[in-house]
């Protein structure tokens, strides 16, 4: 699918479906009047009718029959105008893009970023509409027969309409960026989607390996004997119930100065969980495969970083293990001696995500981080507190979290602060071992988070907690039911801040 600017007024464009956001109760402006005059007041009719008044979602189809060059006109609503946000215009986007895929329509011309959103340029507007129509059109298809991937069809092209006010310039690199986020989103979701019998740890180490081949990474594999030789005891104790081997995957960026001290991003590699010994229920547990979210979010945002040529060095680390119950397996009371030193007694073997991730913070050490940020689909208990709308972020620097919590605002993968004081240390208190994998049912989220703490050293560190928002059940605007991809541009969203304002 091809996607270009244009700048042209939506009145002239000829096309099979031209694509036009109106906010609700502004049906008074003079872009939207214009519009409705050359449609013979049916926009004012459809309006009176009830049948369309631009709340946020609501969508018509027009048939112009001659008034207009257009074969068709779908209104997407934006909602109130005062409301208008950039998260609203990639919906919008997404939404208008899926009508477009299921009527297959071959070319579609958008007039979304005409509407105007408070203090945004022309390049956030741009952005916005593209990562909503690239990310719609999104779909996982490797194990689907010919004839039912030929079924799905994108539009060959998409023409994004700019008024002539924005910088023409700024407007096709911020296409090309997004292109390049967006590619690795959709990587880091097909990666989230692979079924568990193909992705084993090996499986997503090549991924990396792939995807550091395609651009300019430095990948470093280190398979069990390594692993087992640097004492990495936590992470080995997952990885024993399974016949496949663990994987500790470093991913290299050096975009930055020659030296500089890197960001170093940590991703949960759980290819499957089954919970262990201490066993999940049957229900849903197919969906377990996703378990390996967060280190997809790293293996992408390190891609994304590099196609951009982002000047910063950055180090992912993705440890990757299965958790299965087996005559091999780790079991509930065992004591595992981490890398860092500290024992840990194992309460639960489900709680595997904390102790996987414990070795790899404490790797993350050798690398001298200016920051460290994991990434980990790591607790029920944050379904619970938040849904699938945010990503619980805790962390030991508030500034580091500030920076976060604004990425979320821009890139729309939104993040919800939780408290992090020492008075959850107590839940994970052991009598035999330095802490304990689990704190009970209270916070779980929290207990998790000051777990990792443990291990996080002190260097600047967040955790965020996609437990929730890592997959879907069933379709949103612009993400399809399966893997979100979520992370990625949240993460290249705060990468960007952080090399021009610096955090
Ligand atoms: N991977 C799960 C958490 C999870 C659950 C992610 C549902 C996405 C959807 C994690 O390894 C886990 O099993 N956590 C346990 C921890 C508990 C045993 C302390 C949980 O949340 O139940
Ligand atoms: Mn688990
Ligand atoms: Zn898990």
């Amino acid at each position: 699918m091809d996607i270009k600017i244009r700048i042209a007024s939506p009145l002239q464009v000829k096309t099979p479906c031209l694509v036009v956001g109106l906010y609700e109760k502004s049906f008074s402006e003079p872009q939207q009047q214009e519009l409705d005059q050359k449609l013979g007041g049916l926009l004012r009719q459809a309006r009176r009718n009830g049948e369309f008044s631009g709340k946020s979602g609501e969508q018509i189809l027009f048939q112009p029959a001659g008034h207009l060059p257009a074969q068709r006109i779908l209104l997407i609503g934006l909602g109130a105008k005062r409301e208008g946000s950039l998260e609203r215009l990639r919906s919008a986007a997404g939404t208008a893009m899926q009508q477009v895929v299921k009527k297959k329509y071959g070319q579609a011309t958008f007039a979304l970023p005409l509407c105007t959103v408070k203090q945004c340029d022309g390049a956030a507007l741009v952005q916005a509409t593209a990562e909503g129509v690239i990310l719609a059109g999104y779909r996982y298809d490797r194990f689907l027969s010919e004839k039912l991937k030929e079924h799905y069809k994108l539009p060959r092209s998409v023409t994004l309409l700019t008024g002539k006010a924005y910088d023409r310039m700024a407007c096709e690199a911020a296409l090309e960026n997004t292109r390049k986020t967006c590619q690795a989103v959709m990587f880091a979701r097909d990666l989230v989607n692979t079924p568990g019998n193909v992705k084993a740890p090996v499986f997503l180490a090549e991924q990396a390996q792939a995807a550091a081949k395609a651009s300019a990474l430095e990948c470093t594999i280190l398979g069990h004997q390594e692993l087992f030789d640097a004492g990495c005891g936590a992470l080995l104790g997952v990885a024993q119930g399974s016949v496949r081997e663990p994987q500790l995957i470093i991913l290299e960026y050096k975009g930055g100065r020659p030296n500089g001290s890197p960001v170093v991003l940590v991703g949960k590699g759980v290819v499957f969980d089954a919970g262990g010994i201490s066993l999940k229920p049957a229900d849903k547990m197919d969906e377990m495969k996703m378990d390996m979210a967060g280190g997809a979010a790293v293996i992408g945002t390190l891609y994304a970083a590099a196609q951009l040529k982002l000047p910063v060095n950055l180090v992912g680390i993705i440890p990757a293990v299965e958790n299965l119950p087996s005559g091999t397996a780790y079991r509930p009371g065992d004591i595992l001696t981490s890398l860092s030193g500290q024992t840990i007694e194992v309460l639960n073997t489900d709680a595997e995500g904390r102790l996987i991730l414990a070795d790899a913070l404490t790797y993350a050490k050798r690398f001298q981080p200016q920051l460290v940020i994991d990434l980990a689909t790591l607790t029920g208990a944050c379904i619970i507190a938040l849904g699938h709308h945010a990503t619980a972020i805790l962390g030991n620097d508030q500034p580091l979290v500030d920076a976060l919590l604004r990425a979320g605002e821009e890139s729309g993968e939104r993040l919800w602060q939780l408290p992090l004081w020492d008075d959850y240390d107590q839940q994970i208190k052991s009598h035999v071992a330095d802490v304990k994998n689990t704190g009970g049912r209270p916070a779980g989220t929290i207990t998790a988070a000051a777990f990792l703490k443990k291990f996080a050293g002190d260097f600047r560190w967040a955790h965020l907690d996609i437990a929730g928002t890592a997959w879907h059940d069933s379709d949103q605007p612009y993400i399809p039911k399966g893997g979100t991809g979520v992370g990625v541009r949240l993460l290249i969203s705060f990468l960007q801040n952080l090399v021009t304002k610096s955090v």
